[in-house]
């Protein structure tokens, strides 16, 4: 399935710039200075997609609002991942209707991993008139054009068509934070877990040259960024497919061995493809984070054969075993499913038992949704739904107690954590492992790395005062 990947063209890219440009003037030429409310659901993959849609709209002249009300322009960038997050979505879509009587020359547009589903597509068509503009994740480099088409009076416009993925470089991005930052270093996935949706709304797997993503970095770093998380949905398979030989962890390390005070860290691995030396790479660098998200779904291997994950029980606890072995204080996290389809509450109690010998810092737990055109939502599914809860409450309430256990182990430690914001009384910062701590302490802090003392600590988070 390996392919070339496609690079958008500078002569495409500029083009765009000049129809961000006769935005810029449209509105100028009525004298407004227009706002946009981008509003992002689903994974980091979308939160960093937004960060360009935003770093679009500004070159356009455009400031941003925290919602729909008042916007000259809304954008909604979805996520499929489950159906309960696709209801919501609509929900929120259909709830517009109102904020746009309001504001009848409001322009509505929605994008993300939802409008890859026809189905979904047709939907918007059809029933959901007051949406302007939809365009899939391939298509988000165009949306200059898209949204100048719809500006100048143009028709309604789906930009939806299944074009193989393509990688566009140089678009600004307006992140949220200064101090951390995503930076994408491949985009789709190629792996077909039975459940997953992402294949086929984001494409095949296709890498970012290396060089591009090192300028990247070094920009973030010079420009005051403390915390990189390099993102793909399978980073582990980083290179394929480039010219030069590259893999993940030859990446990792060039850009932990860039000048500069900061960490970096990547999702999401797949077990298959984590190597021995990715683990290496990762002990023996200081600004490589201690911490891996390492999904592993299913602790049975029927089951997870059936979701074609591509390796055992016994394959991933070995794994886990090395990187332990290597990283004695690594931070491990995950994710899991409970209910796929057949799966009996004996082989639900194999993933009770994987959690149970790993435990995980912190577990990321979904009840399996049925997604359209995938190949588990056709398989047999007898297990009744208040089986599958009941099985899905017992992992939930026996991981909230290895939570609270793990971080009780902190409590005394001087840890050194990344002060990363405010939530009310406290400031919110974050250990090298990702663990949220609060403390008391002056906004001047937030952006800088502190030692923390430890003073206490619940399931969630740990409480601290500034050591140095
Ligand atoms: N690329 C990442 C994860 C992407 S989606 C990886 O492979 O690890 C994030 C998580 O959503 C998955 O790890 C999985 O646990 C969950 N998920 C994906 N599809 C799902 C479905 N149909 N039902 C329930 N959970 C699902
Ligand atoms: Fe989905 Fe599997 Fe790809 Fe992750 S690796 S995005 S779970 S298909
Ligand atoms: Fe959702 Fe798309 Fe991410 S489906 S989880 S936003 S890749």
């Amino acid at each position: 399935m390996e392919q070339k990947t496609t690079v958008i063209s500078e002569a495409a890219l500029a083009r765009q710039q000049s129809f961000l440009a006769l935005i810029r003037q449209y509105w100028q030429s009525r004298g407004v200075t227009p706002a946009a409310f981008v509003d992002t659901y689903g994974c980091q993959q979308n939160e960093a997609d937004s960060e360009r849609i935003r770093g679009m709209l500004a070159q356009a002249g455009y400031g941003f609002l925290p919602s729909a009300e008042g916007a000259e322009l809304v954008v909604i960038n979805t996520c499929a991942i489950r159906e309960h997050a696709e209801q919501r979505v609509l929900g929120n879509v259909g709830a517009l209707v109102h904020v746009k009587r309001r504001h009848p020359e409001q322009k509505i547009f929605l994008c993300g991993c939802m409008m890859g589903e026809p189905h979904v597509v047709e939907r918007i068509r059809t029933s959901y008139r007051h949406v302007d503009g939809v365009f899939s994740p391939h298509h988000l480099w165009a949306f200059p054009e898209q949204l100048y088409g719809i500006l100048s009076g143009g028709a309604r416009s789906f930009v939806t068509e299944d074009v193989p993925g393509s990688i566009a470089e140089g678009i600004a991005q307006l992140r949220d934070n200064p101090k951390k930052a995503w930076v994408s270093v491949m985009y789709g996935c190629n792996n077909f877990c039975s459940y997953c949706i992402v294949p086929y709304v984001r494409g095949r797997e296709r890498s970012r040259r290396p060089e591009d993503i090192l300028a990247e970095v070094r920009a973030l770093i010079s420009g005051g960024c403390r915390d990189i998380t390099l993102l793909g949905q399978n980073v582990n398979s980083y290179g394929k497919g480039l010219d030069a030989p590259i893999d993940f962890s030859d990446l990792l390390a060039q850009v932990a061995e860039l000048p500069g005070d900061f960490l970096v860290r990547f999702m999401t691995s797949h077990p298959k493809d984590a190597t021995r030396k990715l683990f290496d790479v990762m002990a023996s660098h200081e600004k490589i984070a201690k911490h891996i998200h390492l999904p592993f779904q299913s602790g049975n291997d029927r089951v997870l054969a059936a979701m074609n994950r591509g390796y055992t029980a016994a394959q991933y606890r070995a794994l886990v075993d090395y990187a332990r072995s290597v990283m004695p204080d690594l931070v491990l996290t995950s994710d899991v499913i409970v209910g796929f389809p057949g799966e009996t509450t004996a082989e639900f109690e194999d993933t009770l038992k994987l959690m149970e010998a790993v435990r995980y810092d912190a577990l990321f737990t979904f009840l399996f949704s049925p997604r359209s055109g995938t190949p588990a939502a056709t398989m047999p599914d007898p297990v009744s739904k208040e089986e599958k809860q009941q099985n899905f409450d017992r992992l939930v309430a026996r991981q909230n107690e290895i939570s609270a256990a793990l971080r009780r182990q902190d409590v005394g430690k001087t840890l050194r954590c990344l002060i990363d914001g405010r939530d009310g009384e406290l400031l919110t910062a974050r250990t090298a492992g990702g663990r949220l701590v609060r403390l008391p302490g002056e906004d001047a802090l937030i952006g800088e790395y502190c030692s923390i003392f430890i003073t206490d600590a619940n399931t969630w988070s740990l409480l601290g005062t500034v050591a140095e």
